[in-house]
């Protein structure tokens, strides 16, 4: 495992900024993944939290996985991490998730892992095109950080981020000057074959460089440092085409199969090819998706952020938009915003709807440390808080319900606080399954013989037994089960 020495680098480049977050530790694994903070004040969907908290913190650096209660469930290898959710894959439940280096301005070069329900890694999905990066180093995969999105065809939508010289005297730069191309990509699952590809520097018609939001800046437009001018951050299947989110540009465009851009819905009111409600405005947004696609209309979901390290236009919101495809109008469904909890989040941000049935809407705010539950009434129901607000985020921050029996084995480790005690700590890394653990005790390391000395039932991701009038030179094992059937059982130790 990578964790010890990129945990130990973390530590000694960042104590510098430590922040006073509290850790949870375990004596069975050497996770310090952050506690969480959870207040509760309404019915809930089931599910697990999933999260990939990155920034200053010391460890914990990891796609994660917990419980609603706060309790740990799963913490993968330490690693920047980003959209680790559940998705289905060939008819499974798979979890995937975006691991790779990320760069200053916010985008990155990676890899999509895709896991099953034992954590196998089952699809490894990389990217090869003529990419230009701003160290100008190849990398093994160019795949984006933002977009994850498994299709119903299997297939996976992508973005990335291409350095391309252009003339930028149309915005006030100069002739000569370096932008970052916005790209999308469809890639076959299993072969890694690029199915689609899509660039916006192509279509400088219907996207000009003067919309873009997103000033040139001081010591922007050069190679190692690009102007920023698209930042597409949502990538999602339609009928006859493909949505995509371009946060520098306040909307979303419907690009044909063909490539042409078909509309523009704006969230700057006045500007796209649709007349808004005032309510329906939205800036800098995350996260757009797409439902109940017909000719008439459809629903557009959204993480409306409002807000950038230097510009603020209101409080961040979850906008559900009603869009009338033919009078060409757009009026707001939902408005999501925890009154007593007014986040302001100037970067990343993710819309989840849970279940049609229940409309309840899972949001992860990105920058500022926190997810929260919304009810079908708009209610906050469930805020849990992972760090310290502008200084650990989580790109997105999914709710999804998710069974797994790991490959690997539950661990055990015997402390011994006096001679005749001790006290059996346990645990199973991503196992969702089990209720209890079984102790069971051995004359000798390979012996068959084993016989249940006490039972536990589970307490989160870690779970002590404390054993009384146990000798030393004995042999112990533990059993994670569900009721009193064995799921997995861990190697045999020294008591
Ligand atoms: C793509 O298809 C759309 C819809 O049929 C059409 O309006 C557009 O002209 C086509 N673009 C190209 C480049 O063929
Ligand atoms: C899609 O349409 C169905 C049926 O009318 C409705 O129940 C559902 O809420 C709609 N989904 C969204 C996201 O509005
Ligand atoms: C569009 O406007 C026309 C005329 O006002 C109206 O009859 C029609 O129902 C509207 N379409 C939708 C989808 O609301």
């Amino acid at each position: 495992m990578r964790w010890s020495t990129i945990g130990a680098t973390l530590f000694f480049s960042l104590s510098a900024f430590a922040n006073d977050w509290p850790y949870l530790t375990a004596a069975t694994a050497p996770f310090r993944p952050p506690r969480l903070e959870v207040s509760k004040s309404g019915t809930t969907d089931p599910g697990y939290l999933f999260i990939g908290p990155r920034g200053n913190e010391q460890s914990g650096t990891a796609a994660l996985i917990y419980d609603e209660d706060g309790n740990l469930v799963y913490q993968g290898p330490e690693e920047v991490t980003a959209n680790f959710k559940v998705q289905r894959l060939f008819n499974q439940d798979v979890i995937t998730f975006w691991a790779g280096d990320m760069m200053k301005l916010g985008y990155g070069y990676g890899t999509v892992h895709i896991l099953d329900n034992t954590y196998r890694e089952i699809y490894t999905v990389r990217l090869q095109d003529d990419i230009v990066t701003p160290d100008g180093q190849p990398r093994e995969s160019y795949i984006d950080l933002h977009e994850s999105h498994i299709t119903e065809q299997n297939t996976l939508l992508v973005t990335a981020y291409n350095i391309t010289p252009h003339d930028l005297t149309p915005i006030g730069g100069k002739p000569d000057m370096f932008m970052l191309d916005a790209m999308f990509y469809e890639i076959d699952i299993a072969t890694n074959e690029i199915v689609h590809s899509w660039s916006a520097v192509d279509h400088l018609d219907k996207i000009p460089l003067e919309q873009s939001k997103q000033g040139l800046g001081e010591d922007f437009g050069v190679k190692e440092n690009p102007w920023d001018t698209y930042h597409i951050n949502a990538v999602e299947r339609m009928d006859e085409g493909y949505m995509i989110s371009l946060r520098h540009y306040w909307s979303g465009y419907y690009v044909h199969n063909n490539g042409s851009i078909m509309w523009q819905l704006s969230g700057a009111l006045g500007e796209g090819d649709f007349k808004q409600d005032e309510s329906a405005g939205f800036s800098w947004q995350h996260d757009i998706r797409i439902y109940n696609h017909t000719e008439q209309g459809l629903v557009m979901d959204l993480f409306n952020n409002a807000n950038t390290p230097t510009e603020q236009q209101g409080a961040t919101t979850g906008l559900s938009l009603a869009v009338d495809l033919e009078n060409r109008s757009v009026k707001a469904l939902r408005i999501l915003s925890d009154s007593d909890d007014v986040v302001h989040s100037v970067s990343q941000g993710s819309y989840q709807l849970m279940s049609q049935e229940s409309q309840h809407v899972f949001m992860g705010y990105g920058s500022i440390s926190k997810v929260k539950e919304f009810d079908a009434d708009n209610n906050e129901v469930f805020t849990a808080q992972f760090g310290v607000d502008n200084q650990v985020a989580s790109y997105r921050g999914y709710k999804c319900p998710w069974k797994a029996t790991p490959f690997w084995k539950p661990v055990a480790v015997v402390q011994r606080p006096s001679s005749d005690a001790a006290d059996v700590f346990m645990s199973w890394n991503g196992a969702t399954e089990y209720d209890n653990w079984a102790v069971m005790s051995l004359p000798s390391p390979d012996s068959t013989d084993s016989k249940v000395i006490a039972t536990q039932q589970r307490t989160g991701f870690e779970t002590v037994a404390h054993l009384t009038g146990v000798k030393s030179g004995g042999y112990i094992q533990v059993v994670a089960r569900r009721g009193d059937v064995p799921l997995g059982t861990s190697d045999v130790v020294g008591v």
